[in-house]
């Protein structure tokens, strides 16, 4: 091979490109899924959902550990507002909810360590059904105005609904808010809530809406068959998940008594393999030890917020045996073994199902049971009827 002075030349300059590189400070970890805490799941508009409610549930973060564990976002969904924006056309609090206003509840919040969600919808009016003929006021052509407030209210994080719409386009609407957002000047993390109506996954997470989460299904409610079909809708979508912008399959039901200790360590296993925000939807209040341990879970809690951000992928679905694996940052993989059918099964699963090399020698650690073993990568277990065997198999 003849080597010409020019192509010394590229080679020298693409090698100090490289040392440069190497010198400059590493780009910052993308975001991990969000975590945190939304009232809807347990109180609709209930009146108990209010200022004091909210305060409780800070103080929890902090009395039951989950801030320690990881959970940030205390979010208020729909009916935290007024029935009419105020004569200046600005959002207001409802009076009797939050008689202090939102601000000051933001800064109760932040004063735990802790940051502060809002709700509003992409449409003329919230989702709420309407009352007296009015309905919650909407972001809909208020879209700098409304991020104006909510950055002098101090938010950090929007949860944007798409009831009341008019028809006009998905990605027209959740843009204008984006960049309202944006203009701001205050990072506000945007989670997009079409209910996967407009294929979200295909603009969302991309310039110019750039959100950081985007719902794909419907409204999970708290039985077992609501958080399949959310799980289902969601497992296939992994591509479409990248670092920092992720699917969102709805708000966690863990606590709220409509399923199982079983069904409820299921769902929080899926959505943590396939990298979905981590919202509490049960009041931390008044929440039982068994459900607490099950959001406390710091094993699977891993998996959800790895550095690597990715969505796990269904590698088996037959006879109603799920298999879905995650790669991690360090070079492990995740993988949960769900039981959706109602007989127990045994079930096996193979070091090259995982994506491992056959024969190997790995450490294979129970994210429920919290042991570890060694193994050559494949997995034996025997699942009850919707259960969920989770495991991290690393080679080091
Ligand atoms: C929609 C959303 C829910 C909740 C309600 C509030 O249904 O999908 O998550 O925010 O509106 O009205």
């Amino acid at each position: 091979m003849i080597i010409s002075p020019a192509s010394l030349r590229r080679t020298a300059a693409s090698l100090a490109f490289v040392v440069c590189a190497a010198g400059a400070s590493a780009a910052p970890a993308p975001t991990p899924p969000q975590m945190g805490f939304n009232n809807w799941n347990s109180t609709h508009c209930r009146d108990e959902f209010n200022e004091q409610m909210i305060r409780g549930i800070a103080d929890k973060f902090i009395s039951l550990g989950l801030r320690d564990a990881g959970y940030r976002y205390v979010n208020i969904d729909d009916c935290w507002a007024n029935w009419q924006r105020g004569k200046d056309g600005k959002l207001q609090a409802n009076p009797k909810r939050f008689p202090s206003g939102i601000k000051a509840l933001a800064q109760y919040i932040h004063q735990h360590g802790l940051k502060f969600g809002l709700y509003s919808s992409a449409g003329t009016s919230t989702c709420e059904p309407l009352q007296e003929n009015r309905g919650f006021p909407g972001g809909l052509g208020h879209e700098k105005a409304d991020a104006a407030t909510f950055a002098s209210w101090d938010v950090d994080y929007l949860k944007y609904d798409n009831c009341n719409n008019q028809k006009v386009p998905a990605l027209k609407r959740y843009t204008a808010m984006a960049e309202a957002l944006r203009s701001t000047g205050r990072p506000i993390f945007f989670s997009v809530c079409e209910w996967g109506e407009n294929k979200p996954w295909l603009w969302a997470g991309k310039p110019p809406v750039d959100a950081g989460s985007w719902r794909t299904t419907g409204d999970i409610s708290d039985s077992y068959a609501s958080m399949l079909k959310n799980f289902k809708q969601n497992v296939v979508l992994d591509r479409y998940a990248t670092p920092g912008h992720y699917n969102d399959p709805d708000m966690l039901e863990v606590g709220n008594g409509g399923m199982t200790d079983v069904e409820y360590r299921s769902h929080f296993s899926l959505w943590s393999i396939m990298a979905a925000p981590l919202l509490i939807g049960t009041d931390l209040r008044t929440i039982k030890p068994d459900a607490l341990e099950i959001l406390l879970n710091k094993d699977v809690i891993a998996v959800d917020q790895d550095p690597l951000g990715v969505q796990g992928k269904q590698v088996r679905d037959a006879d109603g045996i799920h298999v879905i694996v995650k790669p991690l940052k360090d070079g492990s993989r995740a993988v949960a073994v769900f039981n959706e059918g109602d007989a127990p099964h045994d079930v096996a699963v193979s070091a090259t199902e995982i994506g491992l090399k056959a024969g190997g020698n790995y450490t294979v650690r129970d994210l429920w049971a919290h042991t570890q073993a060694n193994g050559d990568g494949t997995l034996k277990m025997s699942l009850q009827p919707h259960a969920t065997a989770m495991y991290r198999i690393s080679n080091h």
